[in-house]
């Protein structure tokens, strides 16, 4: 690769153990304020003895030069992570999210600009005004031009906004779950861009998250780069063009679920996904996953049915063996809008109340 960074004095491993990632890769700038926010959001809902989840969402990019112009990235809308983070709120928790910056968010993911664009359910209804007015709006501040709305005489007509009849029920419920969660303090976003702010972020929280034990539930669905080039390996500037194909060799990101089983958070509650596209390998990689990594529960996905059908890998009770167990909503349920999400949160809620050893 062209013009690459001198390397440090720190010799590049030929494989990166997470240990190895960490000791050799740069944090990102402003780690530690999103720790202070994690800590401070913790310490709340600590004290408010609320059980906590984290939940990783979105894609990760991986940066081919150091003043980014080209970058690789995964897959993933953050639909999955949005959404579970809504049922979670909704069964008690506190959720720190943590996703990749643009992707879909709770609440607002229902008016995604592309699948659902609110300018297109708003209407512009007319009056007449009865004395000078501005519509329907708080008074603009006079000193940002930008606010001014226009003043409207006596008998002339005034624009008001509403929203659709047909649409108001949808927005209601989203807006009073919204409000209800802004109000509670239990929603705490954190964003990431890169793989390595997803590594760096998600060890500094697990961290963190550590302090409460089995409480805490750890739902990573963020879509997670398997390789990277270390920025030692890095071109400066843009790659330039006109010298053929381009040839880039990565090296694989280390297997981070490793040490966060056994070392960052050992308490925690952990469940990862494991996404394929070919159908035949799902059960056997989740298996792999399950039992390489030693966690509590893979939730297996395929990329094509991953909105109506999933599989639990786990190991059930005290019994060593390896159990698959399929989620699926039926096409009627799929016709009504229902969302997979409801089950899969619903169904990790019992597991981890078995796991902190609570009987219902
Ligand atoms: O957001 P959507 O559009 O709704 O899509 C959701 C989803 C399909 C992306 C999501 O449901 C999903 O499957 N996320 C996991 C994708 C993924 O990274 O799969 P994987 O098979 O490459 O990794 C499996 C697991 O290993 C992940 O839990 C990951 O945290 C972990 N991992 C991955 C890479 C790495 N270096 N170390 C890891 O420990």
């Amino acid at each position: 690769m062209s013009s690459a960074i001198p390397s440090s004095a720190v010799p590049i491993p030929s494989t990166f153990s997470a240990e190895a990632y960490f000791s050799t890769q740069l944090p990102p700038p402003g780690l530690e304020a999103e720790v202070n926010g994690v800590r401070e959001f913790l310490h709340r809902q600590n004290a408010a003895g609320r059980k906590v989840v984290l939940v990783t969402s979105g894609g990760t990019t991986v940066p081919l030069e150091l003043n980014v112009v080209r970058f690789l990235d995964n897959f993933s809308a953050g639909t999955r992570g949005a959404t579970s983070a809504e049922y979670f709120l909704e069964a008690g928790y506190a959720v720190i999210f943590m996703h990749r910056q643009f992707s879909l968010q709770p609440f607002s993911r229902h008016y995604s600009h592309s699948t659902n664009p609110f300018l297109d359910f708003l209407e512009i209804e007319t009056s007449t005004s009865t004395s000078s007015s501005t519509s329907d709006f708080d008074s603009p501040s006079p000193t940002d031009s930008n606010t001014q709305l226009p003043v409207f005489e006596p008998d002339e007509e005034v624009p008001r906004i509403c929203v659709t009849a047909s649409k108001r029920a949808d927005l209601l419920r989203v807006l009073t779950a919204y409000r209800a969660v802004q109000k509670a303090g239990t929603l705490h976003t954190v964003t990431f861009v890169t793989v390595n702010e997803y590594l760096w972020l998600l060890r500094a929280i697990s961290h963190e998250l550590a302090f409460s034990g089995r409480r805490a539930m750890y739902y990573l669905a963020a879509a997670v780069s398997d390789f990277f080039l270390p920025t030692q390996k890095m071109s400066e500037h843009k790659i330039q063009s006109g010298k053929g194909s381009l040839v880039i060799e990565m090296d694989q990101v280390p297997k981070i679920l490793k040490p966060m089983v056994d070392e960052w958070t050992p308490e925690g509650f952990i469940v990862s996904f494991k996404l394929e596209t070919d159908p035949k390998l799902l059960v056997p990689k989740a298996r792999q996953a399950l039992e390489r990594y030693g966690h509590q529960v893979v939730i297996g996905n395929d990329l094509h049915r991953r909105k109506f059908e999933v599989v639990f890998v786990s190991r059930p009770g005290d019994s060593g063996d390896i159990k698959e167990s399929w989620l699926r909503l039926d096409e009627e349920e799929v016709k009504d809008g229902k969302e997979i999400e409801k089950d899969i949160i619903s169904e990790l809620v019992q597991r981890h109340l078995a796991w902190i050893g609570v009987t219902i």
